[in-house]
């Protein structure tokens, strides 16, 4: 079971080390803090493992903005995001680009969460298989590789998907390639248990609940009791 906090746009270097030192990680589970690129050394400082929330296919060059794996390496960080939603929505990633992110990564010795989800009117079109198979089929296949299934409607909403949908999506996932799935939106300490205790459900991208340490804290927790029953 992993945990991963994405913090997005959240916290700078001194708030993320007093999450970080505050923070006591419960044994049994494997949990991992997003921090924004400014953040990332801080966080790690702690001990905790650490996952940015980008990573470029090219090891350098002019592409402003960006930040290479093997730049993430040299700082000790283990792994990044890939492809979520925000950044297809907001920063024009593609299929395609986040493919790249992820197979440079890969190859580079960092691991790999790559965030895959429908939006809203495709669901309700009945795409979703379609556009998670567009989306997954694409993702090279490697052992350190994680999925995300992120439904979009269920981001930052408050609108969950219910544990049946989540079900399905994962093993859906799976069926197109064998890794393991973390569901992500909306995952807050009231509802952790009825989602993570899913057969292909894996673990958790927890977005806005990860930024307080108590909820953030909860969810470690209840990941960790079902772990080990
Ligand atoms: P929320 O948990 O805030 O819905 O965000 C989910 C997410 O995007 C994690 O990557």
């Amino acid at each position: 079971m992993l945990i991963a906090g994405n913090w997005k746009m959240y916290k700078g270097p001194s708030e993320a080390l007093a999450f970080c030192r505050a923070f006591v990680p419960p044994e049994g589970v494997e949990i991992v803090v997003c921090p924004p690129f400014s953040a990332l050394r801080e966080a790690m400082a702690t001990g905790l493992t650490v996952f940015a929330q980008n990573v470029h296919w090219e090891r350098e060059g002019a592409f402003t903005g960006e930040v290479s794996a093997e730049m993430l390496l040299e700082l000790g960080v283990a792994g990044s995001i890939v492809g979520h939603s925000e950044r297809r929505r907001y920063f024009g990633e593609t299929d395609e680009t986040t493919a790249r992110r992820a197979k440079r990564a890969l190859d580079a010795g960092l691991a790999v969460v790559a965030c895959v989800g429908e939006l809203e009117e495709e669901r309700e079109r009945g795409e979703t298989p379609a556009v998670l198979h567009r989306q997954v089929s694409v993702l090279p296949r490697h052992e350190r590789l994680v999925v995300a299934y992120e439904p979009v409607w269920a981001i930052g909403t408050g609108k969950t998907a219910t544990p049946e949908i989540a079900q399905q999506a994962h093993g859906l996932i799976k069926t197109i390639l064998d890794a393991p799935v973390l569901y992500g939106g909306s995952v807050k300490p009231e509802n952790a248990e009825e989602l993570l205790v899913q057969r292909d459900v894996d673990g958790a991208l927890v977005g806005g609940a990860s930024l307080d340490i108590d909820s953030f804290t909860a969810i470690c927790e209840t990941a960790a009791r079902l772990s080990r029953s």
